[in-house]
């Protein structure tokens, strides 16, 4: 449990030996094999709620659903949209009683939501919703663990405010390459290599031909 917050927070990435999450042109589809994505579905499971960022919505319309588990529960669906740019046919808003929160920003402009009665709009008090304020909101919910899912701009902010409490990094034996590919995680303000952020690996494990290594930041 994060001691700020309450909330428990796992950031799970998929990504290549090179780190990188999607290529050039942002597809993602699929990093991993079928090992991989079934013990994702599982981290689903076991969270109460799920997160990801509107340029993971854009890019890749995920579900954020718990497939493929038997007696699987979804997690609550939460996209970060300072704008409100979601589009209504993604596919996080398909309607199986799942509640979906959407946190835009305090300028965003007003806009027709979808009629969906487990839908809930927070408006932040900033432009962007602050990482801290989404957790504190996320707790006031009832809700005790969160997984953040993406992409590498929300995996940065999330790390940057210090309240990552576990990482499931799942490695796949490819290499995409280029400089225009995404890592799994945006700028930290390293300058040098000292000051990157250390971590403790506490299990690695094979799933197939990829590897899960779980971690803690030190
Ligand atoms: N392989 C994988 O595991 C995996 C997983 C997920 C995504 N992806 C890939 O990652 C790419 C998208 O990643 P991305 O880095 O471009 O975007 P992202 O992290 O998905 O979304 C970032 C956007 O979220 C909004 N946002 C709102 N509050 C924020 C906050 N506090 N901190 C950061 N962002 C906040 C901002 O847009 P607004 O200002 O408009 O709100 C920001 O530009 C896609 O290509 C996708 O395919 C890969």
């Amino acid at each position: 449990m994060n001691k700020n917050t309450g909330v428990t927070v796992t950031l799970k990435a998929s990504f290549t030996l090179d780190g990188k999450i999607a290529t050039a042109s942002g597809n993602s589809k699929w990093i991993t094999g079928k090992a991989a994505r079934r013990k994702a579905h599982e981290l689903r499971h076991e969270n109460d709620a799920v997160l990801v960022g509107i340029n993971t919505v854009l890019a890749d319309d995920p579900e954020l659903t718990v497939r493929g588990i038997e007696e699987g529960r979804s997690p609550i669906r939460i996209v970060l949209d300072s704008k409100a740019r979601i589009p209504e046919q993604s596919r996080v808003f398909q309607n199986d009683g799942v509640p979906v929160i959407i946190i835009t920003g305090n300028q965003a402009p007003s806009r027709n939501w979808p009629e969906l009665a487990e839908l809930r709009i927070l408006t932040a008090p900033t432009g962007t919703p602050d990482v801290l304020w989404v957790l504190s909101e996320i707790w006031k919910l009832g809700l005790k663990s969160l997984l953040i899912e993406g992409g590498s701009l929300i995996h940065a902010s999330f790390l940057k405010s210090n309240c990552v409490d576990q990482l499931e990094l799942f490695l796949a034996p490819k290499i995409i390459g280029g400089q225009d590919s995404l890592s799994w995680c945006g700028d930290l303000n390293v300058g040098t290599v000292n000051e990157a952020s250390q971590l403790e690996i506490s299990s690695i494990t094979e799933l197939g031909v990829d590897l899960l290594i779980s971690a803690k930041l030190k």
